[in-house]
């Protein structure tokens, strides 16, 4: 259809008042919306899914930014959970995996620095309200929006789910929406892989407020401000840090297992092979990863015979420089990123009773919240029967002949 048509479609179609409301109310709803989160408080919610121990893809795409974020007092409140729900959504076989890596996602959520008394930290499975409103927000998307979410397809081929989704699995998009709303969230710090997520909450934001009037806050994502930090890749060079491949370093790891990491796997240039040999830089992890850790001062105290990054760059790629140096330089960069992780990781892995308490008293106060939201939620959609005074009485009126 050319584009005149479409325009021509638009105006003879019956359904012209709708969509032509839809499109004024769209614009009313993005200014809203900025008037909304600029006069209103600002909420930061995030998760993870507990697969695993947490690596320092996890750390220096969101982690670390979420600790500055609760230090920085610019967000009235901040909520992080353990997604243990979405996590069983393609974990159904291995149920016992995600139930043994709830504690060590909250171990290493505290070992980052994420402080109980200044954000909310819970369990998904524990706020039953987040299935409910799931339910509602399922009439307001269609399966072929779902199966063109990129995020879902690429997950769907990786897991060789083709002939066999999990409905579950299939809709965690949904369900994700119902975290992120169920809290207010303004802000949402995650991977530029979960943009597809909060592009589906948005337009279930806008579509429940379109129906059932202003309700749901819109939720913007919040990505790594590192270019190099948004989606670190693996030792080895390969996209995605996965346990399945062995390319991760772990948050909880040693040090003398990230000193093997580096120095035993990490993909550098196979090209430069001796030590004046010209170097690549590109696809070099040593260097990626001193990207996303290497700070100025660390060359004062670590390598003195250069003063930055770009110094150090220009000296591989002219040639002279060996692989083994710049490498015991990441080990002691990533040393002192990581060591006073791994001492309080050390600390509270001594009292997992508390780390549970924390846990228990961030559901309860989250599932406040939650049911708070829900019950607005109810409220707009009229399905708040009993406390409807007026329909009760307008149906009395009917029946009373
Ligand atoms: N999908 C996210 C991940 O795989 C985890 C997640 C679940 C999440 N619900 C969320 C992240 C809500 C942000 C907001 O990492």
């Amino acid at each position: 259809m050319t584009k005149r048509n479409v325009h021509f479609f638009t105006v003879k179609c019956p359904h012209f008042d709708t969509s032509f409301s839809f499109y004024l109310y769209l614009c009313r709803s993005i200014y809203y919306n900025k008037v909304i989160t600029m006069g209103k408080e600002k909420i930061i919610l995030t998760g993870d899914r507990p697969t695993g121990r947490l690596h320092i893809g996890h750390y220096v795409g969101s982690l670390k930014r979420r600790v500055d974020l609760q230090d920085a007092g610019d967000y009235s409140k901040m909520f992080i959970f353990i997604a243990d729900s979405q996590a069983l959504t393609d974990n159904i076989d291995n149920p016992e995996k995600v139930r043994q890596n709830v504690i060590e996602v909250a171990l290493d959520y505290l070992a980052c620095g994420i402080d109980p008394s200044k954000a909310t930290i819970f369990i998904q499975s524990q706020i039953p309200e987040l299935c409910e409103l799931s339910f509602y927000y399922m009439d307001l998307v269609s399966v072929s929006r779902l199966q063109r979410n990129p995020t879902v397809k690429s997950e769907i081929q990786m897991r060789n789910f083709e002939a066999s989704i999990p409905v579950g699995f299939f809709t965690y998009p949904i369900s994700q929406a119902a975290d992120i709303t169920a809290f207010r969230a303004t802000t949402v710090p995650v991977g530029e892989d979960q943009e597809p997520m909060l592009e589906q909450a948005r337009e279930i934001v806008r579509r429940f407020n379109y129906i059932y009037g202003e309700t749901l806050v819109e939720p913007e994502i919040l990505l790594p401000d590192n270019a190099a930090c948004l989606r670190l890749p693996g030792t080895d060079g390969k996209a995605k840090m996965s346990k399945s491949l062995g390319n991760c370093i772990y948050l909880s790891e040693s040090e003398a297992e990230v000193k093997e990491k580096i120095m035993k796997n990490m993909y550098t240039d196979p090209e430069h092979i001796r030590v004046e040999d010209p170097g690549h830089i590109e696809g070099n992890m040593v260097f990626t990863y001193l990207d996303a850790f290497c700070k100025p001062e660390h060359f004062a105290e670590y390598l003195p015979d250069y003063s930055d990054l770009d110094e150090l760059k220009a000296h591989y790629m002219r040639g002279g420089l060996g692989d083994v140096k710049v490498k015991k330089f990441l080990i002691n960069v990533m040393n002192e990123e990581l060591n006073p992780i791994r001492a309080r990781r050390k600390e509270y892995e001594k009292d997992i009773a508390y780390v549970y308490e924390i846990l228990k008293k961030g559901s309860e106060a989250a599932r406040e919240v939650a049911a708070k939201t829900l019950d607005d939620v109810k409220n707009s959609m009229k399905i708040n029967y009993f406390a409807d005074q007026a329909l009760i009485d307008e149906h009395i009126r009917k029946y009373q002949g």
